[in-house]
């Protein structure tokens, strides 16, 4: 994995905007062919314009991972197209706006559950099936997985246990050549955090901080693959 991508397919999770699509631009300059996932259109076409692809180099596609099905419809696709798959990031996410746990619809619970957790597990069995020769499988946890705040319980909960996976995928696939690292990353910059005026937003990570964490797994060496890579603002964005 130290070599540039050449013939190397990625599989970017919620590449349409935000930190998945700061991932594709990094991999793009790398010379990895990507297929681009989440539910919009417009936004994954913009992503694949700035990465510079042509399409035979990319493919797109629309699907909602919190429907059962989407991991196996996902890698039916990338088999049609690619053929391969030698890096999977699992970074689509979603969480509600912060409700306190007795407040939070039924239906909330399940599709944070399924996007944040149930579709990067299996997502993970599907690739690392696939990778005969190794590879490399990036999850994006959040810093809430350690510390939550008040209305993200369920949230932060899908973290931590994806968290949990990463370790014990890391053990059970190194001996396999594939890497398995998470990035735990604080409040990043994205339309994941909505406006709020206690909020600092110049004091927020970037999404290319994130990226750049990324390409610190994509890069190392197997044996010096780091598990986990947490990633804090070096300012607090709360104010007061
Ligand atoms: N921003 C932060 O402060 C922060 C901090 C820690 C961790 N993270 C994690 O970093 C990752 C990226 O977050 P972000 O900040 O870049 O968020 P974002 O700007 O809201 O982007 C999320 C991406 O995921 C896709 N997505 C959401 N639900 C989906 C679904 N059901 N099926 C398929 N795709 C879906 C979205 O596309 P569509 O809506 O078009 O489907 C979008 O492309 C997430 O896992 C998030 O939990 C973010």
């Amino acid at each position: 994995m130290n070599q540039p991508g050449n013939n190397r397919v990625a599989l970017i999770t919620g590449a349409g905007r935000g930190i998945g699509r700061a991932i594709a631009t990094e991999l793009a300059r790398r010379s990895f062919s990507l297929c681009l996932a989440a539910r919009s259109h417009d936004q994954l076409e913009e992503t694949r314009r700035l990465c510079g692809l042509e399409p035979s180099r990319s493919l797109i596609v629309l699907i909602d991972l919190a429907q059962a099905d989407a991991p196996q419809a996902l890698f039916g696709a990338i088999d049609g197209h690619f053929g391969r798959i030698d890096v999977l990031i699992n970074n689509a996410g979603w969480a509600p706006p912060r409700t306190p746990l007795k407040r939070l619809p039924y239906d909330d619970i399940a599709r944070v559950i399924a996007v944040n957790l149930h579709a990067p597990i299996a997502l993970a069995r599907l690739a690392a099936s696939r990778m005969e020769t190794g590879g490399a499988i990036v999850n994006l946890a959040s810093a809430a997985a350690h510390s939550a705040g008040h209305g993200e319980a369920v949230y932060a909960a899908a973290k931590a246990g994806l968290v949990t996976f990463t370790h014990a995928a890391f053990k059970e696939l190194r001996s396999l050549g594939i890497k398995t690292s998470a990035i735990i990353p604080g409040l990043v910059d994205t339309d994941l955090i909505p406006p709020n005026k206690r909020l600092d937003r110049t004091a927020m990570l970037q999404p290319a901080d994130v990226a750049q964490a990324v390409m610190n797994v994509i890069d190392a060496p197997a044996h010096l693959c780091p598990v986990e890579i947490s990633l804090e603002p070096q300012r607090d964005p709360m104010r007061g």
